[in-house]
């Protein structure tokens, strides 16, 4: 598919995987800011599988209260609006195209990336931590557009993830697509309404020097992508630690020592997530 077509098809909301009707109303409820968590849980029990999964995911170990959510409601009221929004978005996609190659592994990927952003927001002032965990887990959505439309080059870059040579995933993309998944994610973002606070981390998460708004936030996204490499939950089509995250702790006054009690705080809630839920 060359630049035009792929454009082309990134106009049409239709291009993108579609959710589940009851989904599409909770995220027009949130988006409505009218409506009380009980009744969103009334709502979301509607779709019995997206339930189970958000339940799943609440006690996932993501979260401190994991193991002690049991209904759906807990788990609204765990998550909160954003996050909520968040899991809308991306658990019913990541599980209806779990059997293609690289998606299981970019789910992990994101979680991981969510729960660190969050960690690393609890250093920065003025970052929310549910802003910084919905950005983690929604900045690489752009990727499953690609997996679907582009199988090819895809497989090429799952085949070639681990040699240190080759150029980052996005910047192959940019190089070979003329687009990558950071500006597809953020279409995505834009068509549900995310708030450009979501949409800047989602679009500038490898080159966060160019956010011009939401900068912060955006460097905390940096750091949580990166950071999910360091401790073992790496992009299935590219394995390795971008410079970039010098120039985000850096530009975030994070000095060593601080880094390094962030990565031990990463680490021990990582090793509670497990790879495949
Ligand atoms: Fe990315
Ligand atoms: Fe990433």
């Amino acid at each position: 598919m060359d630049l035009d077509s792929l454009s082309r098809k990134l106009e049409s909301r239709e291009s993108f995987p579609s959710l589940p009707e009851v989904l599409s109303d909770v995220i027009h409820e949130i988006d409505a800011e009218n409506i009380s968590m009980e009744s969103l849980a009334r709502m979301i029990q509607k779709d019995v599988s997206f339930s189970a999964q958000l339940v799943r995911q609440a006690n996932s170990g993501m979260y401190a209260d994991a193991g002690r959510v049991s209904t759906v409601v807990q788990a609204v009221r765990l998550l909160g609006f954003r996050m909520l929004k968040g899991f809308c978005l991306t658990l019913p996609i990541f599980s209806r195209y779990r059997n293609l190659s690289g998606i299981t592994e970019l789910w992990y990927h994101s979680r991981v990336a969510s729960v660190c952003a969050g960690i690393v927001s609890g250093h920065v002032s003025g970052v929310e931590k549910d802003e910084a965990e919905t950005a983690g887990l929604l900045h690489d959505l752009g990727k499953v557009f690609l997996v679907l439309e582009m199988h090819a080059f895809t497989n090429d870059h799952l085949q070639t993830a681990d040699d240190p040579l080759r150029s980052p995933d996005w910047k192959a993309e940019t190089d070979i697509l003329g687009i990558n998944h950071c500006f597809i994610g953020a279409r995505y973002g834009r068509m549900f309404n995310f708030p450009g606070s979501i949409l800047d981390p989602i679009l500038w998460h490898h080159e966060p020097g160019k956010a011009i708004h939401n900068k912060e936030l955006t460097h905390v996204c940096c750091l949580g992508d990166q950071i999910a490499t360091i401790v073992g939950a790496m992009h299935p089509d590219f394995m390795f630690v971008e410079p970039v995250i010098l120039h985000s702790l850096d530009y975030l006054g994070i000095r060593p020592e601080r880094f390094s009690s962030i990565l031990n705080d990463c680490l021990e809630v990582v090793s509670r997530i497990s790879t495949i839920d």
